[in-house]
């Protein structure tokens, strides 16, 4: 990795993003917004790309993780490609720069519209998720006159491991084809005109912090490619998708991005096929807070205290769906005695709570606090829920920022209302 990489650490007490203030951010942007660190995104997206060094990977950022155009365009300077997980998702990475032969286009339910979008783009891969997709591609290419490059989304019956609304590579998921139907399926392909069946692709899910389900997806697909070889169906690639997880808390065990590359590339590297990764969560995750300013506190019951704060589920919803923890701090801490306390949004239901049973130094309304880890299935995931505006999304290039996305005013959400 290119040099130290400060990201989100403390000066004189106070929390900064590289060599801006926090609280800088805050007066001059307002709140709640996201902050991303500039030199963090493009550092995880060398990293990851470094750790795969001695077998190359084409490495597809996985746009839904963070879709702002800013972050998308970071990424392709960075030396990704992009993986799109709808129609929208592959105009935004179009409008970064991407290529279409530089996309992969991924997804359970294509509409038709994209389809025809996606095939007549030439994508690098549209992953097919089903039977029936398949043959709506190919009516679709022969429509055009043209080849769809296809790949086939295998559902390899593998335990991630991880939250079960974040695992998607049980055979109980809606994911992908079996491997029985899958080999019948790419052998059936092949002998179309139509369709040109470039490779195979799991993803088996998200925050994946052991290395055997990542091993054993690869290995099935790597398996089932060497197969088809022996038939006479040669693929270009095997994309293994995303699925890295990070430690969210302190001292949470997850693997380094080289321990990724030792899991996957034993079974890989004998195919001699190009890899393909997807990942989302790594790289942008740590490179965002969400600062937040207190609104109000107010002692529970039992004698803790709510700290009542001006970002919540709507520009934040990891906690409440998926009982999600962020680390949360102060951004200019207080002396004083620490607030046993839990630390919720404005949103009207009892789940707009962004941390529980936390302990923090002494707050008073108007004080900031960053929610950690961010960057990756934050602002992404917003909603206009309670009528309340999407936060404001800001830059941080070294001691300068800027506002990469401005804050939606009651007038944005209701220019689309009769
Ligand atoms: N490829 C495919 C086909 C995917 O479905 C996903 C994520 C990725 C790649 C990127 O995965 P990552 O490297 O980011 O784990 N909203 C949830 C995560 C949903 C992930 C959906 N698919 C969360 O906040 O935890």
């Amino acid at each position: 990795m290119a040099g130290p990489v400060p990201g989100f650490e403390r000066k004189h007490g106070e929390l900064w993003c590289d060599d801006v203030a926090l609280s800088a951010v805050a007066d001059g942007a307002g709140t709640p917004v996201h902050v991303y660190s500039r030199r963090l995104l493009r550092d995880r997206c060398a990293a990851l790309i470094a750790a795969f060094a001695d077998y190359p990977p084409d490495l597809h950022y996985a746009i839904k993780a963070n879709a702002t155009l800013a972050v998308v365009r970071e990424m392709r300077e960075a030396g990704a490609h992009a993986d799109a997980n709808s129609g929208g998702e592959i105009e935004v990475a179009l409008r970064a720069g991407f290529r279409p032969d530089e996309i992969v286009f991924t997804g359970v339910g294509k509409t038709h519209d994209e389809l025809v979008r996606a095939v007549t783009l030439g994508l690098k891969a549209i992953n097919a998720e089903s039977p029936g997709e398949v043959e709506r591609i190919d009516a679709i290419a022969a429509a055009h006159g043209m080849r769809a490059r296809v790949a086939v989304r295998v559902n390899p019956d593998v335990d991630a491991g991880s939250h079960p609304n974040i695992s998607t590579g049980h055979k109980t998921t809606k994911f992908g084809m079996t491997v029985a139907q899958a080999y019948a399926m790419v052998t059936e392909m092949a002998r179309r005109e139509h369709l040109h069946v470039v490779g195979l692709h799991v993803h088996i899910g998200s925050q994946i912090t052991r290395p055997a389900p990542l091993t054993q997806a690869a290995a099935t697909i790597a398996k089932m490619a060497a197969t088809l070889a022996d038939q006479g169906i040669q693929l270009e690639h095997l994309d293994i998708g995303g699925g890295l997880g990070i430690a969210y808390e302190p001292g949470q065990e997850v693997l380094t991005a080289e321990e990724y590359a030792a899991a996957v590339l034993p079974v890989i590297r004998p195919t001699g096929l190009r890899l393909v990764l997807e990942p989302g969560r790594w790289i942008t995750g740590p490179a965002g807070v969400l600062l937040s300013r207190v609104v109000d506190l107010k002692q529970q019951a039992d004698g803790r205290w709510f700290v009542i704060v001006d970002a919540g589920m709507t520009d934040l919803i990891r906690p409440a769906l998926y009982q999600a923890w962020h680390e949360i701090e102060v951004v200019t801490p207080r002396d004083g005695a620490a607030l046993e306390c839990d630390i919720v949004g404005p949103v009207c239901e009892t789940s707009d709570t962004l941390g529980k049973q936390r302990s923090l130094p002494p707050v008073q309304v108007g004080d900031l606090v960053a929610v950690r880890d961010t960057g990756a299935y934050g602002a992404v995931m917003a909603s206009n829920y309670n009528r309340r505006p999407a936060a404001a999304e800001v830059m941080v290039d070294g001691a300068q920022w800027r506002v990469i996305r401005r804050r939606q005013t009651i007038d944005d959400m209701l220019q689309w209302e009769a």
